[in-house]
């Protein structure tokens, strides 16, 4: 026995993973600045899905690119990794930030979390969801039905600080001028983002970011993908429905949906044993952007999380595009 080699398909797993967000930040960086969300999206998801085959999972898609008919790649269901290896749910956005990389903005990322197989939440209809999403400290007293002064107030309790110290990171959407007044009268300070809360909930989520809270609407899928990074970080998320299209409410009220039903963290992701692994697209404060270097060389900077041992890695990719199977 001693010398059979110890195998941990975990960790493999969770390796092998960031290859696959590298390669689509890779390809979608590309696009930077070029005005077309399409083009990027399709690069990237393109890259996503040559490399998830060789992941060995038995993965499926169920968190995707949408349902089959209007996502012919990536979609809800879909089987991915090579069919050996854990059973999992695979959840996917290879950009969070589509915009962002159209007008070459920070904070574009590509992003993947798998968890167990089942264990992770079906939006069904619902497209957006209301969230609060923190660091381990505070995860306990956050309340997503509470006042937005309220959560401010006991957050600032748990991490010991002024509410004035805080940051808090929001959408700058119109739909958040009453939450955004609401922070301002609590006395919190504010970073606005026009684009992805998926960075937004890591940033929340990880040590000494400098930024303390996620508030506000966003994504459904998002928020399921962010769960399973908060998840992995021990943060504290909650979310709730918050349905702004008028297809979406009628979709949700034939599915009978409990609008006020506060998404847990544990119902968003009910495994213990998440892997999330997200690569700068086109930089920011968490991430690097994709660096097209001389010679073919390409850089890129990218995290892997896996909850069962709370190790948070970063890691610098020199990618040498002409000597391996990496997008060119
Ligand atoms: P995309 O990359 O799919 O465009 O998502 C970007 C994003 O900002 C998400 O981070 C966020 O959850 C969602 O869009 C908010 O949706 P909307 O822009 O419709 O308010």
């Amino acid at each position: 026995m001693e010398n059979q080699p110890i195998l941990h398909p975990d960790r493999n797993l969770a390796m092998e993973l960031v290859r696959v967000t590298e390669a689509a930040a890779i390809s979608a960086a590309r696009y930077m600045g070029r005005g077309n969300k399409i083009e990027g999206d399709g690069a990237a998801v393109d890259a996503m899905r040559a490399f998830l085959s060789t992941v060995n999972m038995k993965g499926v898609v169920v968190i995707g690119e949408g349902e089959k008919d209007e996502a012919p790649m990536l979609f809800n269901g879909e089987q991915v990794g090579t069919g050996k290896g854990p059973e999992v749910d695979v959840a996917v956005d290879p950009i969070d930030g589509t915009r962002l990389l159209a007008y070459g903005r920070h904070n574009a990322i590509s992003v993947i979390a798998v968890a167990e197989r089942h264990s992770m939440w079906d939006p069904g209809g619902s497209l957006y969801m209301d969230k609060i999403v923190v660091g381990k400290k505070a995860k306990e007293v956050i309340d997503i039905r509470l006042s937005t002064k309220e959560n401010l107030n006991r957050i600032a309790e748990a991490l010991d600080r002024n509410v004035s110290d805080l940051t808090v990171f929001v959408l700058d959407k119109p739909r958040h001028l009453k939450l955004i007044a609401e922070i301002r009268e609590a006395g919190a300070r504010i970073t606005l983002h026009t684009d992805g809360d998926v960075m937004g909930a890591l940033l929340a989520a990880a040590p000494d970011s400098g930024v303390d809270v996620l508030m506000g609407i966003g994504g459904t899928p998002e928020g399921v993908i962010a769960a399973a990074a908060v998840k992995a970080l021990d943060g504290g998320m909650q979310g709730m429905r918050a349905p702004q299209l008028d297809y979406e409410i009628d979709r949700l009220k034939e599915e009978g949906c409990d609008l006020g039903e506060v998404l847990t963290l544990d119902k968003l992701i009910r495994s213990n044993n998440t892997y999330f692994a997200a690569t700068g697209i086109t930089g920011g404060t968490f991430l690097e952007e994709v660096r097209f270097g001389e010679d073919g060389v390409v850089t890129t900077y990218s995290m892997v999380i896996r909850s069962r041992t709370g190790s948070l890695r970063f890691i610098k990719g020199v990618h040498q595009l002409e000597r391996k199977q990496m997008p060119k």
